[in-house]
């Protein structure tokens, strides 16, 4: 019988068990198997040898072959067995869990002083039977200029304040486009409040910055006067700001309504007698509004012969700085839990 030829098989299955012994993980076995009884394996180029052989001894040859073969698989399959056997005991004991331990505390956040004015806000409206509507943060040019009386050559159009995204697409600098958009639906009379976030290319300090927050407001219906207008807004101070609160109506210029005013409410701190917080003024600056322009309402398909209107924008950020007493705005916006647990 021909040595040669058992010598080379004798030495194939040493290394194969020798390789074996080794392999740690799957991959290793997989390199066994096809290095030694794969289609370019060393079993088959062994078998390339057979025509060297005698052919009396060919026979015994091949099923010395086959036996190191089964040999060669079966310990394969043993040594996976092995290797499966420890991964699983390694997961186990990487993911045991002591349900004894105490848990670790999941750490909550807390409602931002935005969000809180935003509440209170919409506590107040609602309860005078507003509804609150949004709108989008990209506007049509359109919508946050056009339909709300404001030409193409006002200032507030320049590039230096507004952010375009072409020149039809801004985002919007005021939520006073809610208005134009809700009054298109018709549907009235109306009473709504559009909270949401503005933006205006302003440098970051510490009372400006290019994101922030107005809530605006509108109500149409027949025979709205300054009258109504005054009495919401003034019960809507006396909310805020406590039931002593004075308001003052400041003549003033928007182009969306006529006339326009801005509300000014008497200082919470020092009851109107000027302090440091009002600036020695006895008044704070609260908000704008107006009664709603006639050619606004008819932009927007509503006849001004029949129905009349007031609106108003306040600057959250605004309502929220003085009534938590914050004297810096980019506080608002870090998002530091240590501040915001305050409120
Ligand atoms: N949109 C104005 C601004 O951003 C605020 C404002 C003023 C809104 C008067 C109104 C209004 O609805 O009537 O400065």
């Amino acid at each position: 019988m021909d040595s040669t030829m058992k010598e080379k098989l004798d030495a194939i299955v040493r290394e194969a068990e020798e390789k074996l012994k080794k392999a740690a993980d799957p991959d290793a076995l997989n390199d066994v198997r096809v290095n030694v009884l794969g289609k370019k394996g060393a079993l088959k180029e062994l078998m390339k040898g057979m025509k060297s052989v005698a052919p009396e001894d060919r026979p015994k040859i091949g099923a010395l072959v086959n036996e190191a073969r089964d040999r060669v698989t079966a310990q394969i399959e043993e040594r996976k067995k092995e290797i499966d056997l420890k991964i699983m005991e390694d997961r186990l004991a990487a993911e045991t869990i002591d349900v004894t331990l105490p848990a670790s505390k999941a750490e909550i956040g807390h409602r931002h002083p935005n969000q809180i004015a935003l509440e209170e806000l919409e506590r107040i409206f609602i309860g005078m039977g507003y509804e609150v509507i949004e709108g989008p943060e990209v506007e049509w040019d359109e919508y946050n200029f056009t339909k709300l009386n404001i030409p193409p050559n006002h200032p507030a159009k320049d590039e230096q304040d507004t952010f375009y995204i072409n020149k039809d697409i801004v985002l919007r600098t005021q939520t006073s486009p809610v208005q134009a958009r809700r009054m298109e639906q018709g549907n009235l009379p109306i009473r709504m409040i559009s909270p949401g976030r503005v933006f205006r290319s302003d440098e970051v300090d510490a009372t400006h910055s290019p994101s922030f927050h107005q809530v605006e407001g509108l109500v149409i219906d027949k025979n709205i006067t300054f009258a109504d207008l005054k009495g919401t807004l003034d019960k809507f101070a006396k909310e805020v700001f406590g039931p002593d609160t004075k308001t003052k109506f400041r003549p003033h210029h928007f182009p969306f309504t006529e006339p326009s005013a801005e509300m000014d409410v008497s200082c919470f701190k020092c009851g109107g007698k000027g302090c440091r917080f009002c600036k020695g003024e006895g008044w704070i600056e609260i908000l704008g509004c107006g009664m709603v322009h006639p050619h606004v309402l008819e932009m927007c398909g509503i006849d001004p012969e029949e129905y009349t209107g007031f609106a108003f924008g306040v600057g959250l950020e605004r309502i929220a700085l003085l009534k938590y007493e914050i004297d810096d705005m980019r506080l608002l916006y870090e998002n530091d839990i240590r501040f915001l647990k305050q409120f």
